[in-house]
């Protein structure tokens, strides 16, 4: 069947929107809207109707969405769209994020008809300890399209996951440090953190401690290579996923019936 595809996602380091344009690989269908929440609220807001496939992506942040991605989606409306929530996790667990998008998207007024979760390279990977490195990679995009082309029209009525959520944590701090000799003040971090949290200072990069949700956006994208992850408490996690959860994870697909 072909479809008219909608794309929705949340992702600063791009695993996320990897995963969803493999699965719409998949899907054999158009691709009609595209819209990116990771740096802006949408707008203007996506109109979809009953005949419409979204693609709904957003990452795992200690088992459950980002909050600040929860909100930009918010304002969107289903309109009875079929929806396909898909969450992607740096290998340790998914826990209630996948059943917290898909009631957001219930509440939204889609449809779910297909979810899935899925494998990216952790944010808090480097090259001194990588976590989950490469993902998705080639067998994980082919798991992805092959999902896509199994999405049919039936009712998806569960996904794993608990109500009551498991309570989010507070992240404090900026995750990242500059090295004020390789930093070229170019922009691109501005551009590209979701809560417009970077500034230059005296021709530096810097992050501001209170508006940082420790996505690793600047830090992976930095052209001079000027950011590294200091924050203990992300250094002390990146260690412990490194000792405890590096048996290779698969992603795990759902199906209406
Ligand atoms: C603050 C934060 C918390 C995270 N918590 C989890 C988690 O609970 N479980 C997990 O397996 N991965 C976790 N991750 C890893 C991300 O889910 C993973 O790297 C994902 O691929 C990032 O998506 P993106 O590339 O679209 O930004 C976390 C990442 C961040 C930044």
């Amino acid at each position: 069947m072909h479809r008219k595809i909608h794309l929705i996602y949340f992702s600063p380091t791009a695993t996320t929107r990897k995963t969803l344009e493999a699965i719409t690989r998949g899907t054999n269908g158009t691709v009609q809207s595209e819209t990116d929440l990771t740096c802006r609220s949408p707008e203007p807001l996506p109109v979809f109707g009953k005949d419409d496939l979204v693609l709904v992506g957003m990452p795992v942040y200690a088992g459950r969405l980002p909050q600040l991605a929860v909100q930009r989606f918010l304002p969107i409306t289903g309109n009875d769209a079929a929806v396909v929530p898909v969450v992607v996790y740096g290998n340790r667990h998914y826990d209630d994020a996948l059943i917290e998008l898909y009631d957001c998207c219930r509440k939204q007024g889609f449809r779910p008809v297909a979810a899935g979760t899925f494998l990216g390279e952790h944010s808090f990977s480097t090259p001194q300890l990588p976590l989950s490195k490469g993902r998705p990679d080639a067998a994980d995009l082919e798991k992805a399209e092959a999902f896509g082309r199994q999405i049919g029209t039936a009712e998806l009525k569960t996904v794993p996951g608990h109500r009551p959520y498991k309570a989010g944590k507070t992240l404090t701090g900026s995750a990242t440090s500059v090295d004020p000799e390789r930093c070229t003040a170019c922009g691109k971090c501005i551009e590209i953190c979701p809560t417009q949290g970077m500034s230059i200072n005296n021709s530096v990069a810097e992050a501001d401690p209170d508006n940082c949700i420790w996505c690793m956006a600047c830090l992976r994208f930095c052209p001079a290579d000027a950011r590294s992850l200091t924050l203990e408490p992300i250094r002390a996690t990146a260690q412990k996923l490194n000792d405890h959860f590096s048996e290779r994870r698969e992603p795990e697909i759902f199906l209406g019936q």
